[in-house]
């Protein structure tokens, strides 16, 4: 793999390629960071200056430039979209690992292309599904691997928070086309349930615009399946108040107003739980199971934790060889097949059979 300028203490160099809403969580964490040495912010917005001068970095409004007179060994980038791949590969030329915010493109094509320009220039991919990093969903997946469920029969998935109409003022992009909180939001739950059990094969979807009237979507319900034949099902909605998002309830990010209430349920022939509130329910004598008879509710204690520090640690390490990408490429690709196929579902009217070929 490249490596450009690792020093000795295995430190890695670091900059900053778009600082807005993420871009912002990533730059902090990195000023503060053991692993490396935060060396540069880029952003096409002047205003960032500030933010660079605040973390006593260099600013650029050209990435071009930044990573010519740098020496960097990894950018992390948090761009809209459509940037992804042309950010992404120049960064591969260039001989830089990339930690890249999700989805890893607006497409297919666009994933295959930076995935062929990584490894041909020999450069990690890791995609910044954050969530594989909370110790919660962690401990979660374990759970339902090692079969402490049971058989999983489903899974019940409600995301909905109202986002302000500044969210919109301020990015643009997120009312066109390549935006949307399909690719925004629902990307997170479908990278959730891969990661949680396993591959999806087909998926059904309404979509709907009728709230917010923009080019995208604010509202979609999603039916899917695994390829064992167990079942899941999404209903997703930025246009409404609710208690029940995922970002509200993990109290993962300080952005995010902290709310209660469960928005997972996993259900097993052994047991259900629910997520985050963690509660496990079960018929404690196997003799006794029905639903005439009472049922054991167990307070499981797992704590959710802040993922993203320990992500950024996880890009550190990656570059010094000690880790591989906890989402590669190729991982991220195929949670990115799934996600379009919902969104071609609700285009077609037809349910989605998905080749991750
Ligand atoms: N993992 C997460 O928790 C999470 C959360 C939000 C967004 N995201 C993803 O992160 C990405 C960015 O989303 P956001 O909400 O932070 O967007 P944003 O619009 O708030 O920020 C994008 C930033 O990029 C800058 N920019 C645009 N073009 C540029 C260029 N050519 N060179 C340098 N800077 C440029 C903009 O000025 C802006 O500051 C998206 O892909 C989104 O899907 C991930």
């Amino acid at each position: 793999m490249a490596t450009n300028s690792q020093k000795s203490d295995g430190r890695v160099r670091l900059a900053s390629i778009g600082v807005g809403m993420i871009g912002h969580v990533h730059a902090k964490i990195a000023a503060g960071l053991n692993e490396c040495e935060y060396v540069a912010i880029c952003d096409t917005d002047p205003d960032q200056e500030r933010m660079a001068q605040g973390y006593g970095v260099r600013f650029y409004t050209d990435y071009k430039e930044m990573i010519k007179k740098e020496t960097l060994d990894g950018v992390i980038v948090s761009l809209p979209n459509e940037l992804h791949e042309p950010v992404g590969t120049a960064c591969a030329e260039a001989g830089l690992h990339i930690f890249m915010e999700k989805p890893i493109t607006s497409t297919i094509a666009e994933a295959d292309k930076l995935i062929n320009s990584t490894q041909r220039n020999n450069v990690h991919l890791l995609i910044a599904h954050h969530r594989r990093f909370n110790p919660m969903v962690v401990a979660t997946r374990k759970m339902i691997r090692s079969g402490e469920l049971g058989d999983l029969v489903g899974v019940s998935i409600l995301w909905c928070m109202y986002k302000p109409s500044e969210y919109f003022v301020a990015g643009p992009w997120r009312r066109q086309k390549g935006g949307g909180p399909i690719l925004i939001n629902t990307i997170h739950e479908i990278d959730n349930l891969r990661f949680f059990y396993g591959e999806i094969e087909r998926v059904y979807a309404e979509v709907s615009n009728k709230t917010r009237r923009f080019e995208v979507e604010d509202t979609v319900s999603i039916s899917l399946r695994f390829t064992d034949g167990t079942l899941a099902s999404i209903l997703m909605s930025d246009a409404a108040p609710s208690l029940w998002g995922y970002e509200c309830t993990m109290g993962e990010n300080p952005h995010f107003y902290p709310t209660k209430g469960n928005i997972y349920h996993f259900l097993g022939t052994k047991a259900s739980l629910t997520f985050p509130g963690m509660t496990k329910v079960y018929y404690a004598d196997p003799s006794k199971a029905g639903w005439q008879h009472p049922i054991t509710r167990e307070q499981l204690n797992i704590k959710s934790a802040d993922p993203y520090p320990d992500q950024l640690k996880h890009f550190c390490k990656v570059i010094n060889g000690e880790e591989t990408p906890r989402t590669s490429g190729e991982d991220a690709r195929k949670t990115l097949i799934a996600t379009l196929a919902v969104h071609e579902s609700g285009m077609t009217g037809k349910p989605i059979q998905i080749d991750y070929t």
